[in-house]
């Protein structure tokens, strides 16, 4: 952060302040509003953080005017396209692309922590079998702190690295028994002679009946989801991470708060909501409804939202999105489903939304929850069980975040003020 001047703001009569402005490496400068309130006597006001940098971070960067997306400098575009899921989590965590060496330590580290405590099985079987995946994954995430009592110290780094490597070993392992626990199939253990990816796909779907074969295509295309998810600078689940953790709490149940706020549909539930948004148009009537259902979505009265349009932060184009949609196509390709009712569906939604004039003059594109929804239904993956897969990509980006946090010496619990607008002080008549 370097000081680039001053900012002066006049307030009541005649009165003004100075507030030092510093400029980052990248993207707008910053007006330090910390003394604001003890110098004058004022709160900002800025719910839902239109205009408010909540801290400084060297870990991800987005340019949502240009459809930029970086982690640590690095374009998404190169890292999906030249870098698996454990180098950008390495990359995320530490600050660089590792060397072969620094690789296979990493690896073999992630790779040594993918089984769970079988306990958690117990734990998991108390759940009812139609519980939704993301209930299941906050309450296990969250019991992961019950399970590893010996790395939930959030001051001691060492514990911190521990917990770390744990959660992302993990997620993959616990995520797919939530599946199995579902679907009431045995749960896979994990083969560690698999890659990371690999290695989940199996356990969600192999059965002991049969040899359970790797598509390297499907691989590849649910590795480039994680890349994609693995991180997104100070979203809701990420500064609800941040802000949990600011507490001192332990990691575990830290990211179990980004679990349960990714869960809403306006952030991590995009996926799923957009999925069971073309199941109700196709209920209605499939392609010839799309017309019908696009009024609806720009009825100002009607609350209905294209799901998987628009985005809070990328007003021009979700760079995530052009690389999902080219993994759409090699994914329908592979498993020859471009003539599938949903696939062809949403292809079309997507070719008239782009060509509307409510969606254009909006800047409303397609996001990446549009293209990794449909990529997910093609894998196999069930609907409800999208938002785990994204808060399983999404742990390393929370951890890299809150060990910033951590790291940070300016860092304070996090207590954000309020303008009140209610009642005055009055007494209980009695
Ligand atoms: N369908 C129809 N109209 C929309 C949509 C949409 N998906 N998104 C925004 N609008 C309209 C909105 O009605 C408003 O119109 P007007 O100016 O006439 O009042 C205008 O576009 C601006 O909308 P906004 O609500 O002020 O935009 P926002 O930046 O606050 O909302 C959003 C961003 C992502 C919540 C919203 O676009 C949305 O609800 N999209 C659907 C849900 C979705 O796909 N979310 C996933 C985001 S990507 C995952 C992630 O990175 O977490």
């Amino acid at each position: 952060m370097n000081e680039k001047g001053k900012a002066t703001l006049s307030y009541g009569e005649g009165k003004t302040v100075d507030l030092p402005v510093y400029g980052g490496s990248h993207g707008p400068d910053v007006i330090d509003i910390r003394k604001l309130y003890g110098q004058t006597g004022m709160f900002t006001y800025d719910p839902g953080f239109l205009s408010t940098a909540s801290c400084n971070s060297a870990i991800t960067f987005i340019d949502g005017d240009k459809g930029e997306l970086l982690y640590r400098g690095y374009p998404i575009e190169q890292l999906a396209k030249n870098c698996d899921f454990l180098e950008t989590c390495y990359l995320l965590l530490k600050g660089e692309l590792p060397d072969a060496e620094q690789k296979k330590q990493f690896v073999g580290q992630v790779t040594n922590h993918t089984m769970v405590h079988e306990q958690m099985q117990f734990f998991l079987r108390g759940f009812r079998r139609d519980a939704h995946p993301m209930a299941v994954m906050t309450g296990l995430v969250g019991a992961m702190s019950a399970f590893y009592p010996d790395s939930i110290n959030l001051n001691d780094a060492k514990q911190r690295e521990i917990s770390a490597i744990r959660l992302i070993a993990k997620l993959p392992t616990l995520t797919a028994m939530a599946y199995k626990y579902t679907v009431g199939q045995p749960i896979v253990y994990p083969r560690n002679d698999l890659g990371y990816t690999a290695n989940f796909m199996r356990m969600m779907f192999a059965v002991p009946a049969e040899e359970y074969k790797i598509n390297d295509v499907l691989v590849r295309a649910l590795d480039r989801i994680f890349i994609l998810h693995a991180d997104h600078e100070q979203n809701a689940s990420t500064s609800t991470v941040r802000l949990c953790a600011s507490s001192g709490t332990n990691p575990f149940a830290a990211i179990a708060a980004g679990v349960a706020c990714l869960w809403g549909p306006a952030h991590g539930g995009a996926n799923e909501a957009a999925l069971n948004m073309l199941y109700d148009i196709q209920r209605d009537g499939g392609e010839a409804k799309i017309g019908e259902f696009i009024t609806k979505v720009k009825d100002k009265n009607s609350n209905v939202r294209l799901m998987g349009f628009g985005h809070r932060v990328y007003k021009n184009h979700d760079p995530r999105a052009k690389l999902m949609r080219e993994t759409c196509h090699e994914v329908l390709n592979e498993l020859g489903l471009h003539d599938d009712p949903l696939f062809k569906l949403a292809m079309s939604l997507e070719k008239i939304a782009l060509e509307d004039d409510y969606f254009v003059s909006r800047k409303l594109y397609p996001n990446v929850d549009f293209y990794s929804g449909i990529v997910q239904k093609a894998i196999g993956i069930p609907v409800p069980l999208f938002t785990a897969i994204f808060a399983l990509a999404r742990t390393v980006g929370w951890i890299a975040q809150l060990n910033e946090m951590i790291a940070d010496p300016e860092y304070k619990i996090g207590r954000p003020r309020q303008l009140y607008a209610g009642a005055q002080r009055r007494d209980v008549k009695k």
